[in-house]
């Protein structure tokens, strides 16, 4: 039996959003837009309940959790050990911005940074702020104007970091005149990499971009202050540098004098199955943005790391805010650093991610829809395309088909750009529920691939970017 999304329940709900909250003015015609471009259900999943690998929808439909809370619960949801850890805190300090566990999880977050090199630690609250400053810093510490970042980038959501991210030209539409210091310089991997470069050339066309025509048409070599890389585009679609671009950068920074900022946000704590992205590249580097997995999937906490004196001696840096680093946010982030040791974690997760490469790399040989896998520890993507029989229909319809098939038979993964699912299981995920989520997940594929757009369109719902 597939499942409905959302079922009557959860419609009720979205429907209370109307009168509440953003475009519910526009909402009859953004449906009518959706029905009409042939998209398949949105499935808004109304959580109802969360435990462990599983999520449960307000209509008590059971879902395997490949979308993690975008990639928020390390160690599955609402883990017992932290719920108690950060009700401990709470019940003990309430709210106060200096008590001892700021300081506890800073010492242990520089015992974990990548070759203990970035050893000072500043709170914020979420990824987007802990973005922002890390940019700040640089600039502050290198007393320079200009910063460069990538093309499908993202991070973050405020006027700063929507304008540093580069994923889509619409999410930073009337802030043309806040680019400021910002160069976008272009990311070589993603759906589009121009015609009659392969993969190597473009990567070096990357980074000769960097070191030559920033400097010597857009900003001055001495007035660029850092290059912000995630390695590896989360957001964009989850797509995985070669060693040759992120070390690229690394040697382009050193010779000029530039600052490298890792955005880890979302890699970071595990996700790849290293604690930190960047140890996959032998690159360590000079301020690093952590957050997400740091709230231990309970509570928010995020921040930058960075190198002794670029922190320890920049008088003219401020950031942070009032809830920055809370009791409870530290005492989240201490519990899932004491449980990825206790339970060795990582090495789960490594495990978790061959089983993914045994699995998911053959579907690109296998399946004419699938256009490439890509998969980091527990990072994993998958590009869809159109069929060459069917050229008149668009990639993103593949990617969004196959993810509303996923939901309807219990798997919830994550559609939201382009032409790729992205999915983010719980570092510790129980090994036969991951396998039985990848089994839906092929299923999914095969069906879609054999009955193209005959599987029919069900209700567009609600709208928009379809597939959270
Ligand atoms: C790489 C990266 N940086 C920053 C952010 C922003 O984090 P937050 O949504 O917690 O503000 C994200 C969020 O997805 C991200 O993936």
């Amino acid at each position: 039996m597939t499942i409905e999304i959302p079922g009557p329940k959860a419609r009720a709900i979205l429907e209370r959003g109307i009168p509440l909250f953003h475009n519910g003015l526009r909402y009859s015609q953004e449906i009518e837009e959706a029905s009409r471009r042939g998209f398949r259900a949105a499935g808004q999943v109304m959580v109802g309940r969360a435990k462990g690998d599983y999520i449960w929808d307000v209509d008590d439909n059971k879902f395997i959790d490949f979308q993690n809370g975008w990639a928020t619960n390390p160690i599955g949801n609402a883990h017992p050990e932290i719920i108690e850890a950060v009700h401990q805190a709470h019940l003990k300090y309430g709210f106060h911005y200096d008590h001892p566990l700021r300081y506890e999880l800073a010492e242990k977050l520089a015992q974990i940074m990548p070759n203990k090199a970035l050893p000072r630690f500043s709170y914020e609250i979420s990824g987007t702020e802990a973005a922002e400053a890390a940019i700040y810093m640089a600039m502050c510490y290198k007393r320079r104007r200009h910063i460069i970042t990538f093309g499908s980038s993202y991070h973050g959501n405020s006027i700063a970091t929507k304008v540093a991210s580069g994923s889509n030209p619409h999410f930073k539409k009337y802030l043309e005149g806040w680019v400021g210091g910002t160069i976008c310089a272009p990311y070589p991997y993603s759906d589009h990499i121009p015609a009659d470069m392969n993969q190597q050339q473009y990567t070096e066309y990357c980074l000769w971009y960097l070191d030559n025509h920033i400097p010597n048409c857009i900003a001055s070599r001495d007035n660029i202050a850092a290059i912000i890389v995630e390695p590896g585009l989360a957001e964009g679609g989850n797509w995985i540098p070669d060693k040759s671009f992120l070390q690229g950068i690394r040697a382009i920074c050193d010779k000029n004098d530039w600052l490298m900022i890792a955005d880890e946000v979302l890699t970071g704590l595990g996700r790849t199955g290293k604690m930190w992205a960047v140890e996959h590249y032998d690159v360590v580097p000079d301020i690093l943005v952590v957050g997400k997995n740091l709230s231990g999937g309970i509570e928010a906490c995020a921040g930058v790391a960075a190198r002794d004196e670029i922190l320890g001696n920049n008088p003219d840096y401020s950031a942070s805010s009032t809830f920055a680093g809370t009791p409870a946010g530290c005492a989240a982030g201490l519990k899932m650093l004491e449980i990825y040791e206790r339970d060795d974690v990582l090495a789960h997760a490594t495990k978790l991610s061959q089983i993914a490469k045994e699995i998911m790399t053959p579907w690109q040989s296998k399946y004419e829809i699938v256009r490439q896998v890509r998969m980091s520890g527990l990072l994993l993507g998958v590009s869809f395309q159109c069929p060459e029989s069917k050229k008149d229909d668009e990639n993103w319809w593949y990617s969004r088909a196959v993810r509303s098939e996923m939901l309807k038979n219990g798997v919830w993964a994550i559609c939201n750009r382009e032409e790729n699912i992205r999915m983010y299981p719980a570092l510790n995920m129980a090994e036969k529920t991951f396998r039985e989520g990848l089994e839906i997940m092929e299923k999914s594929i095969a069906l879609i691939e054999r009955e193209g757009q005959s599987v029919g369109n069900s209700p567009a719902w609600p709208t928009g970017d379809a597939g959270f």
